[in-house]
């Protein structure tokens, strides 16, 4: 029996458990992986100052994200065929969150729909879109979010167009898989996966099949999905579904301070500093990289949170004392799920807490709001120095 001490022990146990296909979809970054690989090598390069004779006692991670009490500035990010690690994956996911105190994002290309989710929770969460072609498609879909009393509209900017992920062409990934007999070989090996599967409420897109005219079967959805992801999304289209919406923004997938400026003119909420986790842009900066020159142009304007990279507590410390308001975390729980479902979502979120706490008080601070630029050593060329 293995000990569970770290983030890396959950992935090595979800490894063996799920269908190498879709491992291979979550492990995966866009072309050559570049900016998948410096997303979590760039922290590394941060030091933190330890500091010493401090009362410790009485420390607390608790924060708030878009006026949201959470039990530590983390919240779950949008994870597509989340339902695929593990049968009825979101609506574990979703509840692991919840019932930790941080938000749960879900997303469109998820496999539970919105309204199982709900049902299952009985708590607020927050809904990502994906914008589409289809428009009436997404009125009614953030009709649904709202029916379905999310608490925030996740809107994502950096998908208009898919990057590649070679792995995913060579397995072939669809949902559920097709049998080959490479999967079929594989599948053999994943037994616990696919007893529970046979028993999970979906196995398809939960948010589209039976949802968008001609589509009532997995055949049909890759060709419409393929072809849906809007190309022509811009910042007026953006300001109407925030009209439509009426509820909490926060723009996600955005690496640059222009456009961090126009998420503040919009009047988002806030906006999550991400790369969409190395699968988009390979040859962007990580996150990290990228983060001080966001907070410096729209700092105190906006809250900013931060994905891509955080498989640790000390991840996400880093993150917060360089002066984000909150951060998301998409692989690190998708680990847990694949690994042991619910219960290894919540052991994820443990395990990041309790990083973040202990280093927390080694260096020397009690709260969340007190850590700051003081708790870390950021090398003089941390942002690169690259001609104008
Ligand atoms: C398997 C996988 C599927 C994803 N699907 C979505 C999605 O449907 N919508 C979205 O906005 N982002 C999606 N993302 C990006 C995540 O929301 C998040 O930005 C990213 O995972 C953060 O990086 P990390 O995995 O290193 O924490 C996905 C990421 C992964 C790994």
């Amino acid at each position: 029996m293995t000990v569970i001490t770290n983030i890396q022990d959950l992935k090595r146990i979800y490894e063996r458990r799920v269908p190498r296909m879709f491992y291979d979809y979550a492990e995966s970054g866009s072309w050559t992986e570049q900016t998948f690989r410096d997303n979590t090598t760039d922290f590394q390069d941060i030091r933190l100052r330890q500091r010493v004779a401090v009362d410790m006692s009485g420390r607390s991670t608790a924060a708030e994200m878009i006026g949201q009490k959470v039990a530590m500035p983390v919240a779950l990010s949008p994870v597509g065929l989340t339902g695929m690690q593990h049968a009825d994956g979101e609506m574990k996911a979703a509840k692991a969150a919840l019932d930790f105190g941080v938000p749960f994002t879900l997303s469109t290309m998820s496999i539970n729909s919105i309204e199982d989710v709900a049902e299952y929770t009985r708590a607020p969460f927050w809904f990502q879109l994906y914008t589409m072609k289809d428009e009436d498609y997404v009125r009614r879909l953030i009709q649904r979010a709202k029916d379905a009393k999310c608490s925030a509209l996740v809107i994502t900017l950096d998908l208009q167009i898919l990057g590649q992920r070679h792995k995913d062409l060579k397995n072939g990934l669809s949902a559920p898989p097709k049998l080959t007999p490479k999967t079929i070989a594989n599948l053999a090996t994943k037994w616990r996966w696919g007893i529970e599967m046979l028993g999970a409420k979906r196995r398809n897109f939960g948010n589209i099949v039976g949802h968008v005219q001609g589509i009532s079967d997995a055949s049909q959805l890759g060709a419409w999905t393929a072809e849906q992801f809007d190309p022509t999304l811009d910042w007026g289209k953006i300001a109407k579904l925030m009209e439509q919406w009426g509820g909490k923004v926060i723009l996600k997938g955005i690496l640059d301070p222009e456009d961090a400026k126009m998420a503040v003119k919009l009047g988002a909420d806030a906006i999550v500093v991400s790369n969409h986790g190395g699968r988009q842009l390979d040859g962007a900066l990580s996150s990290i990289r990228m983060l001080p020159a966001i907070l410096d142009a729209v700092g105190g304007d906006i809250e900013v949170f931060l994905d891509s990279g955080i498989r640790s507590g000390q991840d996400i410390l880093k993150a917060m004392a360089m002066g984000a308001s909150g951060t998301m975390i998409g692989r690190a729980f998708v680990y847990g799920l694949g690994a042991m479902g619910q219960k290894g979502v919540t052991t994820a979120l443990e395990i990041l807490r309790k990083e973040m706490d202990t280093t927390m008080a080694l260096c020397g601070e009690r709260s969340i709001a007190g850590l700051g630029r003081h708790n870390l050593l950021i090398p003089e060329d941390f942002s690169g120095r690259w001609q104008d």
